[in-house]
């Protein structure tokens, strides 16, 4: 079982921003939706563009290069319905966010 990953703070991810952390090589990108932490691996399942130089509006998250949408509470495709991003558990213990990275292929 892999350990949990200190990922910051809240005060590095406030409500309605995401912000890009690496943990243990591999990029994360942390999205505050309505209070709540959400972890993705930062990479577009399109061609691999970081979805952290993206736009973050309410819960859509639009990557920066084709304009791929992903609701940022579920990691689900917008459009194209069938497109999903790699999500990780998250926890918050105080302000202190933490995240379970597990097997990243
Ligand atoms: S790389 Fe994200 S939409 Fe193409």
């Amino acid at each position: 079982m892999q350990d949990w990953l200190a990922a910051g703070t809240l005060d590095d991810v406030w409500e309605g921003e995401m912000h890009a952390v690496n943990l243990a090589a591999v990029d994360v990108v942390l999205c505050n939706i309505d209070g709540e932490v959400h972890a993705y691996q930062d990479r577009c399942p399109h061609l691999a563009n970081r979805l952290s130089d993206g736009k973050l509006r309410e819960n859509i998250l639009t990557c920066p290069a084709h304009e791929w949408v992903f609701d940022a509470r579920t990691g689900k495709g917008v459009n194209p319905v069938d497109a999903s991003l790699r999500r990780f558990p998250v926890r918050v213990d105080g302000d202190c966010i933490l995240v379970r990275l597990g097997q990243v292929g």
